[in-house]
Parts: C-alpha cells; structure tokens; sequence
C-alpha cells in the first residue's frame, strides 16, 4: 500500500508542465482497433488508466509499445472482441470499446465498466444507442454480449443528456457504419473533439463536434495518420495545479495547457482573489493573500464548469473568508472528499446536491484515505495549504488520473512524498 506523505504549508514557485489528457487518451486508444497499420500517438499521460486501456488492447491481440509519453498501437493481428470482466472492472472507460469493437466485428462480449464511485453511472444509453444501430444485446449474469451481424447502420441518436461516454461510443460504432450517422446534443467536451480530430487525421468523416450535432458518414476503413497524434492537453489536471498554488500559495506557472478549455474555472480562481495571466498555452497563479469565496459554482456539461473540477477547487475554498456554495449536477455522489476535508477542520455541509463551505482560517494536516481520482487530488491540494503533516493513502486512485504527482509537486517547492507501505 502507497501512501504520499505531504508536509503542508510551503508556498509553490516556478513551473509545472501539463500532461496529456486522460479523458482524451483513453478513447483514442479504443479508437485504435478501428485502424489499420500502426497508430502512433504523442503526448500520452503516464497513468495508470492508460495502462489499462493498453492491457486491454493487448488482451485483444493488439500489439502495444510505449517509450514514455509516445504509444504505438498496431490491431493488424488482434482477433478477439471479448474483453472480460477484470480487464472491464478496471476502469470506466474500458465501456467505450464496445463501439468500437461493434465497428470492427459487428460483435463484442463485455461487462459492466468499474471506475471512481461517483454514485450510480448506468451504460443504459449507450446499450440503447448500440441497439439503434442494429445490435442485440443480451445481458446474462453480467455478460453483456452484442451481435451486428449485418454490421452497423447509422441513424439518428438524440441523447437526453449529452452524454460524454455515450457521444464517443456512438461516434466509434459509426465511422465505419453503413450510411449516416446523427447525433443531437451531443456532449461538446474538448476530448470530444480530440476523438474526432483523431478519426478524422484516420480518414473518417466526421462534422460538428464541440456544436452539440455531430453528423458521421460511415467510410470503409480507416488508417493511421501519417504523423503521431497528439492528444490535448489535461485541463483537469491544469486546474489540479492551478488550486495547489491556490491553497500553498506562491507563484507558479502551468504551462503547455489550453486556457480555452478553462474558461469555466479560471474566472473562479480570479474572483477568490488569485491573480492569474494567461499567456498563450500558459496560465501564470499567484496567490498572495487569504483567499475569498466565490460565486456558486454549479457543475454541469461543457464548457459550464466540470464536475472533475469541482473537489479540487473545493480545496482552497475550504480557508477563503466567506461562504462557498457547490451544486453538483452531474454525478449523485461526488462529496465523497468532503469527510477527509472535514478531518482537516473544514468547514463542509453537504447534502445531496448541494455543498456549503464556511472558510475557516487555516486547514491542519490529516491521515486520510483518497475516496476516488479528484476527490484524491483535491486532498493533496488541500494537505499543501494545511499546517502540518498529512498522509493520504488510496494514491492509486490518484495514479488513474495524474502522472509524476509528487515529482511535478515537489519541482515546485512542495515537501511530498511517496511511501510504500
Ligand atoms: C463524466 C463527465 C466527464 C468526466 C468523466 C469522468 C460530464 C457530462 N461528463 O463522463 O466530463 O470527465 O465523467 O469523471 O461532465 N448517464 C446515464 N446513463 C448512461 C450514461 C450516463 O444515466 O448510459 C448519466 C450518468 O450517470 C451521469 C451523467 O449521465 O449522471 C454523465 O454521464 P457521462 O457524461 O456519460 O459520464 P462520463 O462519460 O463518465
């Protein structure tokens, strides 16, 4: 068991360099089986997700290398659409290669996805999305086996709630489906736009996406780009950086960043009283003073304010002066962080949607278990503002979503470390 230990109350100075997108990579990845040749990618994140998605890939007959952030994936010789049920547990987006695996094969046999506990999060849109496409399905003891064989046909999908998952599963099954595709209120997620950036750089046909109205004509095949692709940067994790000098305080620079994918939190970084300057792909924090509460901040889809944001920047609201209010409208069960911050000397009332943050002074460090991926890093964030040692333990959950935590932390004057146990 990993524990990192962290010594609070050293103010953060220089740089951190943003990551690839976790939520970008991993269905690039399931868009691989798709291609034919090998698929070389550029700017992977080094976590443990995308170790998954590669064992995965591997367990389907795919050949896999990777040298650092640079991953080649060659299907030529991958025969299998069965994916099974320790491989699916183990992480929530092993469920969009049952798209894709439906455009190579017309079949695949998978099960329920595992991933963070965030309340209940259902695959009944996408199991009906399959089906508008021409798929049975058939769900036994878990099993969940699907059968296209006339393959896929496209058609009009008009999801109730933009889905992020659903929209990547429904853009994998059709572009290599018969005919066109539609697919109203789609999710609008800047990893959305990777993904078709990425089918398209593979000869897909692909329109709308960041509009909500995605339209997809099915091509034949698709095949490699000519040079690697690159995956956006991680804007969840450039505003993980952006709040751990929020509550260490100090001056830090994330570079190699998006700004435009962070229109939605900056301005609450801004309005706590950090001064921050955006200078192309850079986002320059300083925070000197104590800081103050915000106005409301409601989770809700793109390009409103993430949900993946919303524990992190919970972190440095727990000691701005003022009241905090969070309304999280995404997932049912995402307060899981607030006990640990509480343990601290938070002050947190949560209640279903709704969570109320009176600022105390200051925060004291803890012994906390990390309840799920953000929910883990906004304790790291907090535990560098908090007086005193913390040690937060569940740093895999941690691992799925960051790459080199305590090496990025401590570049930048942070006392972390990681210690096995
Ligand atoms: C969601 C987030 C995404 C985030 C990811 C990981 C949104 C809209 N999506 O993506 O930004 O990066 O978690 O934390 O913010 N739902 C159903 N049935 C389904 C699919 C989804 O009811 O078949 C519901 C979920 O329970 C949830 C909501 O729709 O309440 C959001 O789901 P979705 O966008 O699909 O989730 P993810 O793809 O996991």
């Amino acid at each position: 068991m990993q524990k990192l230990v962290i010594e609070g109350g050293k103010p953060l100075f220089g740089e951190i360099i943003t990551q690839g997108a976790k939520n970008a990579v991993l269905p690039v990845l399931a868009a691989c089986v798709l291609c034919k040749g090998t698929v070389r990618l550029a700017n992977c994140p080094c976590i443990s997700d995308r170790y998954a998605s590669a064992r995965i890939l591997t367990a389907l007959g795919a050949r896999v290398t990777t040298e650092g952030s640079s991953v080649s994936v060659c299907c030529d010789d991958a025969d299998s659409p069965n994916i099974d049920s320790a491989l699916m547990k183990s992480m929530r987006s092993s469920i969009i290669f049952m798209g894709a695996l439906l455009g190579r094969y017309g079949k695949c046999t998978l099960s329920c996805p595992g991933g963070c506990n965030l309340g209940p999060r259902p695959i009944d849109m996408h199991i009906a999305a399959m089906k508008r496409m021409g798929a049975e399905i058939t769900d036994e003891h878990g099993a969940i086996s699907c059968n296209a064989p006339k393959g896929l046909t496209g058609c009009r999908h008009s999801l109730s709630f933009p889905s992020v998952g659903t929209t990547e599963n429904i853009m994998l099954a059709a572009v290599c489906a018969e005919g066109e595709t539609v697919i109203s209120n789609a999710a609008r997620e800047p990893e959305i736009c990777c993904l078709a950036d990425f089918l398209r750089a593979c000869g897909a046909k692909i329109s709308g996406d960041g509009s909500g109205r995605i339209v997809i004509e099915g091509v034949r095949e698709l095949y490699p780009p000519k040079d690697p692709f690159e995956i956006i940067p991680d804007r969840i994790a450039a505003a993980t950086w952006l709040s751990c000098a929020a509550c260490a305080g100090g001056e830090l620079l994330v570079r190699n960043c998006n700004p435009a994918h962070l229109e939605a939190v900056i301005p609450i970084f801004e309005q706590t009283g950090c001064r921050i300057r955006v200078f192309g792909t850079n986002i320059y924090i300083h925070r000197r003073e104590r800081l103050t509460a915000p106005e409301t901040i409601r989770t809700t889809v793109y390009p409103g304010f993430p949900t993946d944001a919303q524990a992190i920047i919970m972190a440095p609201l727990c000691t701005a002066r003022g009241t905090s209010v969070f309304v999280e409208n995404i997932f049912e069960n995402r307060y899981r962080h607030t006990e640990a911050m509480r343990s601290m000397g938070a002050d947190i009332r949560a209640e279903g949607k709704v969570a109320v943050v009176t600022g105390v002074p200051a925060l004291h460090g803890t012994v906390a278990e990390a309840p799920d991926l953000r929910g883990g890093a906004a304790l790291v964030c907090a535990a560098l503002g908090a007086e005193g040692t913390s040690e937060i333990y569940g740093v895999n959950y941690i691992d799925r979503g960051y790459e080199d935590t305590e090496r990025l932390l401590c570049s930048a004057g942070a006392d972390v470390k990681r210690i096995s146990e």
